[in-house]
């Protein structure tokens, strides 16, 4: 197999530079590029998990990525239960990881 790298220059898609953007990820600004998505500019920021499961605290970010599992959950501007792997980030954001506990009496660990 061979890889093919198409130099930007002849590249017919003609991508555009790179634009970046700023959120605010629990009162800390975040940098990221405009069309990622919350989770991505998280993870780009190197932060894997961003909150913990209601019952036992384990640590969640993004499992599926593809806006299934719900692991990603956040408030952005005050919105709960937001994917942050299906909301695309726009400057300005405020991102609040989202701090859930659970009623110890159901079972499963969310
Ligand atoms: S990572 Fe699964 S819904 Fe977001």
């Amino acid at each position: 197999m061979v890889a093919r790298l198409v130099p930007e220059s002849t590249d017919p898609v003609g991508p555009e530079a790179s634009t970046t953007l700023t959120i605010t990820v629990d009162g800390e600004p975040v940098t990221g590029l405009l069309g990622q998505t919350v989770a991505g500019v998280l993870l780009a920021s190197d932060t894997l998990a961003w909150r913990s499961s209601a019952r036992l605290g384990r640590p969640r970010g993004a499992f599926c990525a593809i806006g299934v599992c719900f692991d990603c959950l956040v408030v952005v501007n005050g919105q709960r239960d937001v994917r942050a792997c299906q909301r695309r980030a726009e400057a300005g954001d405020v991102v609040v990881v989202q701090r859930d506990t659970a009623d110890p009496a159901q079972g499963e660990d969310r």
